[in-house]
C-alpha cells in the first residue's frame, strides 16, 4: 500500500517545488500565477532565499508514491522559516538583494489584479530586508512562511509542520516566531488562531503581525 504524505527535511532538489508552491498559494492563499509580470517575483521574496539561508529549518510534506521520473516525490507543502531575523536580513542585503535587484530592475507592467502587494512593493521587498526588523524581535526571533497545496490542506499538515519547525527552533535555544500575513487570508488567521499564535504589539489591521512561543 502506498505511504502516502510525509513530513520530511527540505533537500536542494526541492527547491523548484517549493518555488511553484509558493506561487500557487501567494494570492491570499490562492494561485498567484500571471499576478505579477513575472511569476519568479514571489518565490524570489518569500521562499527561495529562506531554503538558501536555513535549509535546515525547512520541511515539506512529501508523497513518495506520486513522483516521477527523476523527481523521487512529490512536495504538496512546506514550512520555511529563519531562526534570526536580524541575521537573515543582514545576509538578505549582503548576498541575495544584488542579484534580486540584477533580476527584477523595474515594475513590469500592472495586470489589472489587486494583489496584497504592487508588483512596485515586492521588488522593494526583496532588496529592502530592514522592513523584517519588527520590534518585538527580541522576544520572537524567528519567522516563518507556511504553504500548502489546496489538496494538502484541512488534513492536519499544517499544524504539524508548524510543530516540528517549533521544535527545531526550541532545540536551538530559540525563544518564538513570527510571521507577518495578509489581512485578507482569513482561513490562514482562523488556522493561526487555533494553533495558538497572538497578535503582536507592531500588529497592524492591514498586516496583522502574529507570534508564538517556541516551547
Ligand atoms: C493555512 C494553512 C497553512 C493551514 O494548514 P492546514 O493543513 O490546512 O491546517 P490543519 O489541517 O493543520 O488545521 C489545523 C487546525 O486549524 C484549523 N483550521 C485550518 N484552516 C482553517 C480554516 N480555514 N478555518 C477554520 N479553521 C481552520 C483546523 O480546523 C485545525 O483545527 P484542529 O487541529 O484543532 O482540529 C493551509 O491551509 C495553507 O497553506 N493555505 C494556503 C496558503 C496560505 O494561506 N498560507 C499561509 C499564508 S500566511
Amino acid at each position: 500500500m502506498p505511504a502516502g504524505p510525509e513530513i520530511r527535511p527540505y533537500r536542494p532538489a526541492d527547491r523548484e517545488q517549493v518555488a511553484r508552491i509558493c506561487l500557487l498559494t501567494a494570492a491570499g492563499g490562492g494561485d498567484a500565477t500571471g499576478v505579477y509580470s513575472d511569476d519568479t517575483l514571489m518565490p524570489e521574496v518569500f521562499a527561495l532565499p529562506y531554503v538558501e539561508y536555513a535549509p535546515e529549518l525547512a520541511f515539506v510534506v512529501a508523497d513518495p508514491s506520486t513522483g516521477s521520473g527523476q523527481r523521487a516525490d512529490r512536495v504538496l507543502g512546506y514550512v520555511i522559516g529563519v531562526a534570526d531575523t536580524a541575521a537573515f536580513a543582514e545576509w538578505w542585503k549582503r548576498e541575495w538583494a544584488p542579484g534580486f535587484a540584477a533580476r527584477h530592475p523595474s515594475p513590469g507592467a500592472p495586470t489589472g489584479h489587486a494583489p496584497a502587494f504592487t508588483e512596485a512593493q515586492l521588488i522593494e521587498a526583496g532588496t529592502s530586508p530592514d522592513r523584517m526588523l519588527i520590534a518585538e524581535l527580541a522576544d520572537y526571533p524567528a519567522h516563518l512562511h507556511i504553504d500548502l497545496l489546496p489538496e494538502l490542506q484541512g488534513r492536519g499538515f499544517g499544524r504539524r509542520l508548524i510543530e516540528t519547525l517549533r521544535a527545531a527552533l526550541a532545540e536551538r535555544s530559540v525563544p518564538g516566531v513570527h510571521l507577518g500575513m495578509d489581512a485578507a487570508n482569513i482561513g490562514a488567521r482562523e488556522f493561526y488562531d487555533r494553533l495558538g499564535f497572538h497578535e503582536l504589539p507592531s500588529s497592524r489591521a492591514d498586516s496583522p503581525l502574529l507570534g508564538i512561543a517556541t516551547s
